[in-house]
């Protein structure tokens, strides 16, 4: 067995979506994994599939805005598969901004579990990874945080926050041997976008195709992977627009992406 595969993961969110796919092509490949999310039955689920491919693995149930159930699940984790050599941090929520009612405790839960639950994850593996000198860490961060999205400005705000948190930590990192890569994803067809009221139909990646692109970036460990290609164009074209140019575009462009007020 090569040293790549003999790599143990971990992965928060991985009960569901982007995570839970991105656990099963992991385990297809050979790594150890360790399995982190608040939704149980997901991960019985997701634990059940590893069972039958016989991945090395181990669950726990943990909800990573709470910094201490996470240090609990990293430990057990620890002692199941080994301490891991990449953390990806997925869990996230998603939801959208619509007036008049801006909902602040969207915003406050976004911020949460899309911020600080990710330094939650982080913190309770990162004493190890500087430890041993080496340690690759994976925010899900999105092209919705390039800019702030009319109709999800809690969370575009959510991750424009995370992407420079990772840049604000990555110097730092690098002296200690810990690499990050922050990842940004167009539209997956998952919970989180399942029944948001577009006017026209969205071309969405399936979560396998998005894990098959995660799955590159863990192996290669670029410092920013955005996908898929079209996406990545688009928006690093909108991403570098002026201010007055976007807000124009958003003016028309906006009203025009849903069925609903915002
Ligand atoms: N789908 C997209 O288009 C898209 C695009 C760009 C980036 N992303 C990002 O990709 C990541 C995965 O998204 P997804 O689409 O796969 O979403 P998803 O299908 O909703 O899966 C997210 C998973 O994270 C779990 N989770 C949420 N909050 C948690 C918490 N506090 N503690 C532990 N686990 C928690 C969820 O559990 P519950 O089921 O209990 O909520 C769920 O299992 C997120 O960070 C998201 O922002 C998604």
């Amino acid at each position: 067995m090569s040293h790549r595969l003999a790599e143990t993961i971990y992965l928060t969110g991985a009960g569901r979506g982007i995570g839970r796919a991105t656990a099963l092509a992991l385990a297809a490949r050979g790594y150890r994994l360790g399995l982190i999310d608040r939704d149980a039955e997901g991960l019985r689920e997701v634990a059940e599939r590893l069972d039958s491919s016989g991945c090395h693995h181990a669950v726990r149930c943990a909800d990573v805005t709470d910094l201490a159930s996470v240090r609990a699940a990293t430990a057990e984790l620890d002692s199941k598969v080994g301490p891991p050599d990449v953390l990806v941090a997925c869990a996230g929520v998603g939801g959208l901004t619509l007036l008049p009612d801006l909902q602040p405790e969207a915003l406050r839960t976004m911020l949460d579990v899309n911020v600080v639950g990710v330094a939650h994850a982080i913190d309770a593996v990162l004493p190890g990874m500087i430890a041993r000198k080496r340690g690759h860490l994976v925010g899900i961060s999105s092209v919705a945080g390039y800019r702030g999205m009319p109709w999800m400005a809690a969370y575009s705000a959510s991750k424009a926050a995370l992407t420079t948190y990772l840049e604000g930590l990555r110097p730092a990192l690098k002296r200690r041997g810990v690499t990050i890569t922050t990842v940004y994803p167009g539209f997956v067809r998952t919970a989180m976008t399942e029944g948001t009221p577009f006017r026209r139909p969205i071309r969405m990646m399936e979560p396998e195709q998005a894990a098959a692109y995660l799955v590159r970036a863990i192996e290669r460990r670029p410092r920013d992977a955005v996908f898929p290609f079209g996406t990545a164009l688009g928006m690093g074209f909108l991403r570098r627009m002026p201010g007055r140019v976007y807000d124009w575009m958003m003016d028309r462009a906006g009203p025009e992406a849903l069925t609903v007020e915002f």
